[in-house]
């Protein structure tokens, strides 16, 4: 039976996003480290599909409606498509979505789509070849917009586009970015760039999202779209003759606490209360050595408990995820 909002055990959390796995074939400026590789987990420490199954039938049975699948790149990892096929069969989830950055979309889009996905965000920070390779490290441009035109024609629905503006990099295509939202039917989501990897990198593109809006001033002011009670932190606005939308993620300059209905599990099977926080709780241990499902479910109370509600920070300067948004899957 699937929970109301009144008798769901964690309160307002209703969202659960759920990082497969720590690889990528791409390394992102703004969340590869600047040199080398990041390190990545040993394969025993990952959990294994069927754990990532039990924990999500517990999630659910919580009050979880909605999990999205993130990485990493979830769409490196061995059997994703079988395993979102048996994700969409847990009972109590009305949502299954997935975070990825395209390279391998054209390829996996009519298999996801046959296993029951439609709801699909697309990391795209730039529409020029070029700048992508050197925003990204791959050659991959032209498979992305294959892919999502692949993904289009399938019939997956919404397709969320994801730009983090970037200052001096990518700012230059925001009404390129608006046009592709008139043009198609796409959300387009302008994300505020996070300190993820280096404070100097942050500080040299951090563009803020006030800055965003004031430069598509020419498109007017839009319609803002009522946030659905499984939505996320994007501010949506309708614009008149547009097929698609836009959306507006102020994580840093607006980061809005009380309204988050989330929580992270990441690929080694620790549940984080808050993106920017220190709060890991093990499921992973519990759940190797035998766990009741009642037991992984105090557990998931407990995370939304040791949720802060509130910023812990005044300024952005002290705000860091205590890892590398790869490991968390954003
Ligand atoms: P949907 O509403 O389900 O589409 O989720 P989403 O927009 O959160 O998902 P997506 O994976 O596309 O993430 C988009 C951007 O939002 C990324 O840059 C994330 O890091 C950022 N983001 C994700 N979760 C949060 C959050 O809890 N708070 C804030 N401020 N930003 C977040
Ligand atoms: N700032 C903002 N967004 C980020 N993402 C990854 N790192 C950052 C960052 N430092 C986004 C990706 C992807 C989503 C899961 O997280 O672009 O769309
Ligand atoms: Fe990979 Fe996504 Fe990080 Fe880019 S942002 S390097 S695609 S995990």
């Amino acid at each position: 039976m699937e929970k109301s909002a009144t008798i769901n055990p964690l309160g307002p959390v209703n969202y659960l996003r759920l990082s497969i796995t720590d690889r990528c074939n791409l390394r992102c400026f703004y969340c590869a480290p600047a040199e080398g590789e990041w390190e990545k987990l040993p394969a025993p420490e990952i959990l294994r599909y069927e754990e990532m199954l039990r924990l999500a039938r517990v999630a659910a049975a919580q009050g979880i409606l909605k999990i999205r699948v993130t990485g990493g790149e979830p769409l490196v990892r061995k059997g994703v498509v079988e395993f979102i096929r048996n994700l969409h069969q847990v009972k109590g989830l009305k949502e299954v979505c997935l975070t990825t950055n395209g390279v391998r979309l054209k390829e996996l889009a009519p298999a996801l789509h046959a296993a029951g996905l439609r709801h699909l965000n697309l990391s795209l920070d730039t529409l020029k070849r070029e700048r992508y390779r050197e925003l990204t490290g791959g050659d991959h441009f032209l498979e992305v917009l294959a892919g999502l035109e692949q993904a289009a024609s399938l019939g997956f629905h919404p397709i969320k586009i994801n730009c983090v503006v970037l200052k001096d990099l990518n700012d230059g295509e925001l009404l390129d970015f608006a046009y592709l939202a008139r043009e198609r039917p796409f959300q387009v989501r302008f994300i505020e760039f996070m300190p993820t990897v280096s404070r100097r990198k942050w500080q040299r593109h951090f563009l803020p999202m006030a800055e965003v809006r004031q430069r598509l001033a020419a498109l007017g002011g839009g319609e803002p779209v009522c946030r659905t009670s499984c939505g996320g932190p994007a501010r949506i606005f309708r614009f008149p003759g547009f097929k698609g939308e836009l959306g507006f993620i102020s994580a840093i300059s607006e980061h809005q606490c009380p309204e988050c209905n989330r929580l992270r599990l990441t690929a080694a099977g620790s549940l984080r209360p808050c993106l920017f926080g220190q709060a890991e709780l093990d499921l992973k241990g519990p759940l190797r050595q035998g766990a009741s499902d009642a037991a992984l479910g105090r557990l998931f109370r407990e995370a939304v408990h040791l949720k802060a509600w509130k910023p812990k920070f005044s300024d952005p300067e002290t705000l860091h995820p205590c890892r590398q948004m790869v490991s968390i899957g954003g």
